[in-house]
């Protein structure tokens, strides 16, 4: 069977920087409680006016641009966010018209922080069977239009940053470079613990003035609950990776992490017995980019050489869902 790897990787981040300290002008909080208990420094925000596809855009054009192609030469997008351009049509939609395409078929996936990975997997399998030769697959992400910068939301608004991050995924012409095997996990009964509600499909009419005023179109997190459970089925999803494949975890030359909290990926890390510098952080310069995270970090580590052919990485994530997986790849 036909194996896939990523041919091209690229990025996007907004150029407006919002530090700790701007967000401390906006409501009560302090660059000090957001170093220490997350680790971030400062993220981008897209202006007024840019969808989440305007971002996907750029970072697909990127992600081309890398690989040494055309978007002509693509016949598949999948597109992972979990802020959409609007409720429907997907944003995948949105992306392919404006890199001036037609007629090729365009997924959104809407799996939150694992979204970039459950994307892949799909990827994965339609090279696999062969069915598709050239996918772009987008994770991306304007989550500054939907945070609470009042004192009601900020255990939730310090977290998050907009960005995206692209791939190009094909045929392996070298079967032992390619994507080894992904992970996917899900688990519902944890689904209210961290949700942007808004609307409720169940209530005729589904929003109502009461809805915004009860503060129901703003994210809400538990966040001990999501930490807590981040540093267990982090390293659990590793494990699995690397026994699925008969690797041991010294042979990983680096680990891509969802940028969720850097305290997550430091406790998941040190229960690993990985030291943390082999988990790639960028949390500092962008918060949470969920869906774009990962394929951010891949495309900055190639830029600075951090890996190379024939090195083995890990991407793992856990997010909202809850949901939670890890890819293993021969680079
Ligand atoms: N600034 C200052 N104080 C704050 C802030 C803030 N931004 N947010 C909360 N606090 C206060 C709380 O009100 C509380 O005050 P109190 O003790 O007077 O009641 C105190 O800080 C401690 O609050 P906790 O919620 O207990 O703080 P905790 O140590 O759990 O840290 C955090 C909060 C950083 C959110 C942590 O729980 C966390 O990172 N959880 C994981 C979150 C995460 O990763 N979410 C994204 C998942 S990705 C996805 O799928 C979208």
């Amino acid at each position: 069977m036909t194996r896939s790897r990523i041919l091209g990787v690229g990025r996007y981040l907004p150029e407006r920087r919002v530090t700790n300290f701007d967000l401390a002008d906006m409501f009560d909080t302090s660059d000090e409680w957001i170093q220490r208990r997350t680790g971030i420094v400062e993220r981008r925000f897209a202006d007024e006016g840019v969808y989440c596809s305007d971002l996907a855009l750029e970072a697909s054009r990127d992600a081309l641009k890398n690989a040494g192609m055309k978007a002509e030469d693509l016949d598949f997008i999948i597109l992972a966010t979990l802020s959409p351009d609007h409720h429907f049509p997907g944003t995948g939609c949105y992306l392919q018209a404006k890199m001036g395409l037609t007629g090729i078929g365009a997924m959104d996936v809407r799996n939150q922080c694992t979204g970039f990975l459950y994307s892949l997997a799909v990827a994965d399998a339609f090279i696999r069977i062969g069915m598709y030769k050239r996918i772009l697959v987008v994770g991306a992400e304007v989550h500054s239009s939907a945070l609470n910068f009042t004192d009601a939301g900020r255990d939730v608004a310090v977290l998050f940053g907009d960005g995206a991050g692209a791939v190009i995924v094909g045929p392996a012409e070298d079967s032992s470079r390619c994507i080894l095997s992904t992970h996917l996990h899900a688990d519902g009964s944890n689904a209210d613990i961290l949700k942007l509600e808004i609307w409720d499909i169940s209530k005729k009419p589904y929003l109502t003035h009461q809805t915004i005023e009860e503060g129901r179109i703003w994210p809400k997190m538990q966040g001990r609950a999501v930490f807590q459970t981040a540093v267990e089925r982090i390293p659990e999803v590793v494990q699995e990776a690397l026994q699925a494949n008969d690797i041991q975890i010294e042979d990983i030359k680096l680990f891509l992490p969802h940028q969720a909290n850097l305290r997550i990926n430091q406790f998941a890390a040190a229960r690993l017995g990985v030291p943390e510098d082999k988990f790639y952080s960028n949390i500092q310069r962008y918060g949470n980019t969920t869906a774009g995270s990962i394929p951010i970090a891949l495309s900055e580590v190639l830029e600075q050489g951090l890996v190379k052919e024939g090195d083995l990485i890990m991407m793992v994530a856990f997010g909202s869902g809850f949901t939670w997986g890890a890819s293993l790849i021969r680079w």
